[in-house]
């Protein structure tokens, strides 16, 4: 059902578990949206940090918001998740679920969030609604999250307190954005009650907003980003279709695709791959899942191979240009899984970096913002301190993600290589301005 909710004044005291990307952002966007927020992590160091105004992690215009939301008084961060849980009206378990190595995810943080958040609602005496905004597949909420508050708080859901299912959109480099205007709000829960109370929340928000039940809401965010890494993984098989028949441009397929009003055009940039926080992992779990109840997805597995294939196509085309990889130089640039992002989670950089070292390859990293996290995934990588070094005397570059940065190069920026052999793997350079050196592009 879609409906729309008119403005209405209406605030309510929430906490939030977790205050990791997801947590950390809607604690400080529900604080500029009028709410009270108490914001809670297990993690001590992070919550200082978080007191003084100081993000835990990089985001375009977080720090600013953060400061502001704190000035406001609203909203305040501790460690005692159990008397922020006491307190609230509404409190959201943002937490991780960690990749398993079989793919499935990892409950226990969301287990746990639950215990000690049924701890907290113990001794409360108003009702109270539990969103769970982690990631977590159809029947989580019922079956693991449900039980586990239950049994610590000793009350009933769908009786005493009200139990929902609230998955984000949040993209990283407009997270703040995306939790501030979404452009859809998703509310699963386990009766109209709990939807109600929870609706209660987003009320100013004027964008549409679907009621499910709390297993459609956990499918939707699954079936979303699956869509979505299926959509980036069509448009780089496309790309390798278009390289083996040759003379054919990828972009310009796309950009006449994209103009039938029934395919959007957005997320078929071919590239090296989908990376970060959740298309990876996510679909993973989906699969793992399916096969786990009987049913194995066989387009989504489809949709990984291609994704685990891409940094390999760029190897590939750095031996035909130069040869044997061993004791080449090769540079990487850009470490982040996409620009804008300090994030290395399931960057594609990594798979290139580890194929490229088990060449033989002496591989130079650059990133504006990415060093030690990068060096911690691949040890063997130096990390160059700035672009000019890390190009110096390199046999080759491969250009890994999306800082607008590099849309600005030229071919003089890579005249200190040996040969100027540059792999654009984002289709980022402008031709234009590479005209002397010898550049390589994924998808014609
Ligand atoms: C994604 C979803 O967009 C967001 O709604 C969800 O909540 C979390 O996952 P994010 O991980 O921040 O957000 O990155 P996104 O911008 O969606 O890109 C994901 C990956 O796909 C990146 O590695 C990106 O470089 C790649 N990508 C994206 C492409 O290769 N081509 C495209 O056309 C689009």
């Amino acid at each position: 059902m879609i409906c729309r909710t008119s403005l209405r004044e209406a605030m309510a005291r929430l906490c939030i578990v977790g205050t990791g990307h997801v947590g950390l952002v809607y604690a400080v966007a529900f604080t500029l949206q009028g709410h009270e927020v108490h914001a809670t992590d297990v993690d001590a160091k992070a919550i200082a940090s978080l007191q003084k105004g100081t993000p835990t992690f990089y985001e375009p215009g977080l720090k600013e918001a953060l400061q502001k939301a704190l000035r406001t008084k609203r909203l305040t961060f501790s460690t005692d998740v159990k008397a922020g849980a006491r307190d609230a009206e509404a409190i959201f378990t943002c937490v991780g679920t960690p990749s398993r190595e079989d793919g499935s995810i990892d409950l226990a943080y969301v287990e746990a969030a639950a215990r000690t958040v049924g701890q907290g609602m113990r001794s409360a005496t108003g009702y109270q609604v539990v969103a769970v905004k982690s990631t977590v597949l159809p029947r989580t909420t019922e079956e693991v999250v449900r039980p586990a508050l239950e049994k610590s708080s000793g009350k009933k859901a769908g009786q005493d307190f009200g139990l929902c299912m609230n998955p984000e959109f949040l993209r990283e480099g407009s997270a703040v954005e995306d939790a501030m205007h979404p452009d859809r709000i998703v509310i699963g829960g386990i009766d109209a009650r709990s939807v109600k109370a929870l609706e209660r929340v987003y009320s100013k928000l004027t964008c549409p907003r679907m009621r499910t039940d709390l297993r459609t809401a956990e499918m939707i965010k699954y079936a979303t980003n699956s869509f979505l890494a299926t959509k980036v993984s069509f448009a780089n098989e496309l790309a390798n279709l278009c390289d083996a028949f040759g003379g054919i441009n990828v972009d310009t397929v796309v950009d006449a695709m994209g103009l039938d009003p029934r395919i959007n055009p957005r997320f078929l940039k071919a590239g090296l791959g989908f990376g970060g926080s959740c298309f990876p992992k996510d679909v993973r779990a989906l699969v793992a899942g399916g096969k786990a109840r009987g049913y194995g997805p066989r387009l989504l597995q489809a949709t990984l191979a291609v994704n685990e294939l891409q940094p390999i196509r760029a190897v590939e085309l750095a031996e035909k240009a130069v040869g044997p990889l061993k004791g080449k130089r090769v540079a990487i640039l850009g470490l982040s899984f996409k620009g804008g992002s300090d994030d290395v989670r399931e960057s594609r950089a990594i798979p290139l970096a580890k194929a490229l070292v088990r060449k033989g390859a002496k591989v130079v990293g650059y990133d504006p913002i990415v060093d030690e996290a990068f060096r911690r995934e691949v040890p063997k990588v130096e990390i160059a301190r700035d672009l000019t070094s890390a190009l110096a005397h390199a046999d080759v570059c491969i250009v890994h993600n999306d800082w607008p940065q590099w849309q600005e190069l030229r071919a003089a920026d890579f005249a200190g290589m040996k040969r100027m052999v540059v792999i654009d793997g984002r289709r980022i350079l402008r031709q234009e301005a590479m005209a002397g050196a010898e550049l390589l592009v994924l998808g014609g």
